[in-house]
């Protein structure tokens, strides 16, 4: 039998590309995210295709792909794919949920804490030769024990940064479309509150939802009013649930302290100005980007494939319905 055509986008860890060795891949050789014509290009003939995040995957795409049967996306979140598309053509779709939880948690409180605490702006003093001796004044932030957590979307990511929180003795707010059974809530002691509740109490607020059209800018101009002038927004969902603009409008003019964010509206693009601000921390979405977990979410990808040729369920299967 003819080996399955398989093209990866993108080079991914070597685990993932060996998983695949039975298959006859193709590689992107360049460490880039392609360009529509080049993804449809490399995509034509294959079986499967193992797209990131950075891959916008429309129904056009997968007309112009009529052999492709899989895309299996490299992230847990597949906002970049039109599912209910793949769907109306039987097209499967696979994500890697679960692998980068705790990396993901870790990130978002390496943020917090070094937002909270004015980390890089106090580094980039140190660099520039500033330094010229321990003062009462000097990059003063703002405590994280014993402060309020507001965690936006009580998901996998969201309960284990509340999870986290408990060693700094926080208190926990949360809310989300779903109230979580009262077991759960206990567990990690969290409060339900609404959207509004927990930015106005909040010293810090983290974002874990999901994009989709009703959170698009779940945190804009009149969101950012209600947080405290000395409040956090940490953000390692997705860009556009807040809305960036408002955000550098928020953070230039203080009225809330400062933010770290891992995602952008428009990446790679930044809003005009963020850049510029000293009480915001900017890496370049790499939440995940541990080696353990890049290396497991590379087998995640290879495995859902594998799966679906053996004729198998694939395990993360977004949408089961075209296997039936
Ligand atoms: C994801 O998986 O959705 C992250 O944003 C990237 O690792």
């Amino acid at each position: 039998m003819s080996k399955k055509k398989v093209f990866v986008t993108r080079r991914i860890p070597q685990p993932g590309l060996d998983l695949l060795k039975d298959f006859d891949m193709t590689l992107n050789p360049e460490d880039r995210v392609l360009t529509r014509q080049e993804l449809i290009a490399g995509s034509k003939g294959k079986d499967a295709v193992l797209c990131l995040l950075t891959d916008p995957i429309d129904g056009e795409i997968m007309d112009a792909l009529p052999t492709v049967k899989i895309f299996a996306n490299y992230a847990v979140g597949f906002n970049n794919i039109d599912v209910e598309a793949a769907t109306k053509r039987k097209v499967a779709i696979t994500n890697t949920p679960g692998v980068l939880t705790d990396t993901t948690a870790d990130f978002a409180w390496t943020l917090l804490m070094a937002a909270g605490r004015r980390l890089v702006e106090a580094d980039k003093y140190c660099r520039a030769g500033r330094y010229e001796g321990w003062g009462p004044m000097l990059f003063l932030g703002h405590d994280i024990h014993h402060k309020t957590l507001g965690i936006v979307g009580m998901g996998r990511i969201g309960q284990a940064v509340a999870r986290r929180a408990h060693g700094f003795e926080m208190k926990i707010l949360y809310t989300d479309e779903f109230r979580l059974p009262p077991e759960k809530e206990q567990e990690l002691r969290a409060t339900f509150v609404s959207l509004e509740q927990l930015l106005k109490e909040s010293d810090f607020v983290s974002l874990h939802v999901p994009l989709m059209a009703s959170t698009k800018h779940l945190v804009g101009k009149k969101q950012l009013e209600m947080m405290k002038k000395t409040a956090v927004l940490v953000n390692t969902s997705r860009g556009p649930v807040v809305d960036e603009r408002a955000l550098v409008e928020a953070l230039k003019h203080q009225t809330i302290f400062a933010a770290g964010l891992d995602v952008y509206e428009e990446e790679p693009r930044l809003a005009p100005g963020l850049a510029d601000l000293d009480n915001v921390t900017i890496p370049p979405h790499i939440a995940s980007a541990s080696i353990d977990t890049r290396a497991k979410m590379a087998t995640m990808a290879a495995s859902n494939i594998i799966a679906f040729f053996k004729g198998e369920k694939p395990p993360n299967i977004v949408n089961p319905e075209v296997l039936s």
